[in-house]
């Protein structure tokens, strides 16, 4: 019996996101909430033959407080998307106001649900639920993930596509660690379950990690002004929050790379503390998953001195990332 939650569920994420969080059969009820649309959304995903009931809801009469009773699973993909010639942090003035209120409804209304913010820029966003939840003496670091899962998306699918078989794609996992925003996604290509062939030299190499990193832009340019990537990130988020769920369900043994408050894991945290040579609140690791969210953050482990560079160079602009966050709600009150 898992109550799945959508924040944002009418939006280019949100309406395919809901659809797979529908069709997911451990997903027993799903409620969607947006500014507009809801209503035509849920009576739409309604008539799926899957177990899960849909309601949705607007925000008079408490809409937000409504839709969140009782949720296991939050997921956020409200506020606006980008447009060419923006970066993530070009978003955060709209999107910070939308995620400290959302935040807000949240620690009011199920201060228990395990909450996963898709909205850019996820460096700077997961900091701000964060501090709302403190305010409102809710805050669980255990809880808490930024979804960075289209970044490790896109690696399997870009690995698979230089080692010439798509097939693959499926079973390719690269763990991808920092943070979801250009510089601070890093790709761990040296721990990829499927090797890079030698054909990759340095040049390639280097074209492979920009891309990966820079992945979403060609979305941005290619939609030409009509906003990023919604199709493939649902995908990625379901992905996320299908882990999410059946650890909630019981399931054991499953990881995945997520944006997390280091202190979710003491032990863990402190040793990707040494690794990184320098004090970070959040960062995106390896984790293993529970009923109860994080249960463990694993470390880097090895990687090459190229990828050690990648790590180094991501750390200044998500300290800065976490910082502007922070502030936000710290001014705010
Ligand atoms: P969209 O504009 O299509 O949808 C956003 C939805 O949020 C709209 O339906 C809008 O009505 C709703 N919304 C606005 N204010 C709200 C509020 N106060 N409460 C509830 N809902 C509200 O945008 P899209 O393409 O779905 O992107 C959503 C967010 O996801 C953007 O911030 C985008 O940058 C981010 N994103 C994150 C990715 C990731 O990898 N984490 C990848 C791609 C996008």
């Amino acid at each position: 019996m898992v109550k799945a939650v959508v924040l944002g569920a009418a939006g280019g994420i949100g309406q395919p996101l809901a659809l797979l969080l529908k069709a997911n059969p451990l997903v027993t009820e799903l409620g969607l909430f947006d500014i507009v649309n809801t209503p035509g959304v849920a009576a739409d995903l309604s008539h799926i033959a899957t177990p899960a009931k849909v309601e949705g809801f607007l925000p008079p009469d408490d809409g937000l407080l409504k839709a969140l009773k009782g949720a296991d699973v939050v997921v956020i993909p409200a506020g606006v998307p980008r447009k060419p010639g923006m970066t993530r942090d070009d978003l955060f003035k709209i999107n910070a106001g939308i995620i400290k209120d959302l935040a807000t409804g949240i620690a009011k209304a199920a201060p228990k649900a395990l909450v996963l913010v898709i909205s850019n820029p996820v460096n700077s966003t997961v900091p701000i639920v964060a501090e709302v939840f403190k305010k409102f003496g809710t805050f669980d670091p255990k809880r808490l993930f930024g979804v960075t899962t289209l970044d490790v998306v896109r690696s399997s699918t870009f690995v698979s596509e230089i080692i010439g078989d798509l097939a693959l794609s499926k079973d390719v996992v690269v763990p991808v660690v920092g943070g979801h925003s250009g510089v601070t996604i890093v790709p761990l290509l040296s721990q990829s379950s499927h090797p890079l062939p030698s054909s990759v030299d340095a040049s390639a190499y280097d074209v492979l990690v920009n891309r990966i990193q820079f992945g979403g832009d060609e979305v941005v340019k290619a939609k030409n002004g009509a906003g990023s990537a919604t199709l493939s990130m649902a995908y990625a988020g379901a992905e996320f929050a299908s882990k999410v769920i059946r650890a909630l369900s019981g399931e054991k043994g499953i990881v995945a790379p997520t944006y997390v408050n280091l202190s979710a894991d003491a032990e863990g945290g402190a040793a990707l503390t040494k690794e990184l040579g320098q004090e970070l609140a959040y960062f995106s690791s390896n984790v293993e998953l529970g009923p109860g969210g994080i249960t463990k953050i694993n470390a880097l482990g090895k990687i090459t001195e190229k990828e050690a560079e990648l790590v180094k160079a991501a750390i200044p602009e998500l300290v800065k990332n976490i910082e502007t966050g922070v502030n936000f709600v710290a001014e705010a009150y």
